[in-house]
């Protein structure tokens, strides 16, 4: 991220007022951030504050002609490594969804030739409403990545899906994109995949209390999305099951959603059969049996209700001793806190997978949410230490691992420590 440049386009909507906290954490990042507030941004945020906390001129009108001696909007939408929008109005979506350029936001978003993150923020009605599904899906397939919106409590006083994505998930999603541009293409002459199907399980899962509360994780999915972007891109068949995750899945593979542990297991038997799998998901090791089915109320008492726990079906593990239809390589993660390596390659003879990718998450290797992973590769042969390096290149060179295992005459042996 250090020495990144972000065009940061703040649309018209009260999540405004937290565009000033995303572009404090970036600055302290080290990322150079050049705002453009459109008018209607402009009644929520001042420009000067968005220029005094970035640090860069703040950009509002498209005929400013001194600005435009200074830098045409062309060489403004290019000077960046990403453009992010944030909030973005459900009318700033229908303009970049059709291509018009009528202020300095759309022609921005127009001339650019550089990836784009959309955060959108509008009412739970607007959102759902058929034309912003529909300009939705043309930007997903325009390769415009989506960060949020989250379901909350709305300033309009409405329930529901709308609500922009808090900084720190907007942050996680900068983090993954600019990651994922740091690396370099893999070779043009890599598709060793090609004709493999592959099996990517991805993100926390949410285990419901009760239709609105949830037991989620920290997950951000970031690595699980990586490396489902690295096996694509070496031409597998990659089925993507994922749960709610902060960083939008990968174009081009085939996206499962799920929530909970146990829809991620059926999503995982209908990929079925696939040639490898690699289970990157934080799943959750149990849901609650007495979730209930009405929001739990407060009866009065001062006393908590008493949640009741059930294992969760552990998907790695079942996987792995399929009888059946097993993939030939099954690679299993372990993220630890203590102990990583003596746990991680318990794990992996437990739960039967070939390898395991083992990690340190504690909470001062700055692992969780970040771009980078620092990973310990455990296969039959023992650990083999990589070191730190962004999450999208952990990815890439474990899909030429995953190459190698499956083009290649190498034998791999969960078999033989079972
Ligand atoms: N996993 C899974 N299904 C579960 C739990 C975990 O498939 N119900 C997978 C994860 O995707 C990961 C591996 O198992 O590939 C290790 O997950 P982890 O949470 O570290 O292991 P746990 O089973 O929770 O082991 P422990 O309680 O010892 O940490």
């Amino acid at each position: 991220m250090l020495g990144s440049r972000i065009l940061l386009i703040v649309g018209g909507g009260i999540a405004a007022f937290k565009i000033p906290e995303l572009i404090r954490m970036l600055r302290r990042e080290g990322v150079g951030v050049t705002p453009v507030l459109t008018s209607a941004g402009a009644e929520f945020v001042t420009p000067l504050t968005l220029s005094a906390l970035a640090e860069s001129p703040c950009h509002t009108a498209l005929f400013d002609l001194t600005r435009e001696s200074e830098m045409g909007h062309i060489q403004l939408s290019r000077a960046a490594d990403l453009v992010v929008v944030a909030p973005a109005t459900a009318d700033l979506m229908a303009k970049m969804a059709t291509g018009l350029a009528n202020d300095l936001a759309s022609t921005l978003l127009l001339a650019t030739d550089k990836p784009v993150l959309v955060a959108p923020a509008m009412n739970v009605r607007m959102w759902q409403h058929p034309a912003t599904r529909r300009n939705r899906d043309v930007l997903a397939g325009d390769g415009v990545a989506f960060v949020g919106p989250e379901e909350g409590d709305m300033a309009c006083g409405e329930y529901g899906p709308g609500r922009m994505a808090e900084p720190d998930a907007i942050l996680a999603a900068i983090r993954a994109a600019l990651g994922d541009m740091s690396r370099a293409p893999a070779a043009p002459e890599d598709h060793r995949l090609a004709g493999k199907h592959v099996l990517v399980t991805s993100g926390p899962t949410h285990e419901p209390i009760d239709p609105v509360r949830y037991i989620a994780n920290r997950s951000s999915g970031a690595q699980g999305t990586a490396i489902a972007a690295a096996l694509r891109d070496m031409g597998a068949r990659v089925s993507f099951v994922t749960g709610p995750a902060d960083v939008p899945p990968p174009a081009g593979v085939e996206v499962i959603r799920v929530e909970t542990a146990r829809q991620m297991r059926d999503a995982v038997e209908s990929a079925l059969p696939a040639d490898a799998a690699v289970m990157a998901a934080a799943v959750a090791d149990w849901h609650v049996s007495n979730a209930g089915e009405r929001k739990i109320k407060k009866d009065g008492s001062g006393r908590m209700p008493v949640l009741e726990f059930n294992e969760n079906p552990d998907i790695l593990a079942w996987l792995s001793r399929l009888e059946s239809g097993r993939p030939k390589l099954v690679v299993g993660f372990a993220a630890e806190t203590d102990d990583v390596l003596a746990h991680a390659s318990a794990k992996r003879l437990r739960k039967g997978a070939d390898w395991i990718v083992a990690n340190d998450v504690r909470p001062q290797t700055g692992i969780m949410g970040g771009a980078e992973n620092a990973v310990t590769l455990i296969t039959s042969d023992g650990p083999e230490e990589w070191p730190r390096m962004f999450k999208s290149d952990v990815a890439r060179r474990l899909a030429e691992r995953i190459a190698d295992a499956l083009t290649g005459p190498v034998l791999f042996g969960a078999e033989v420590d079972a």
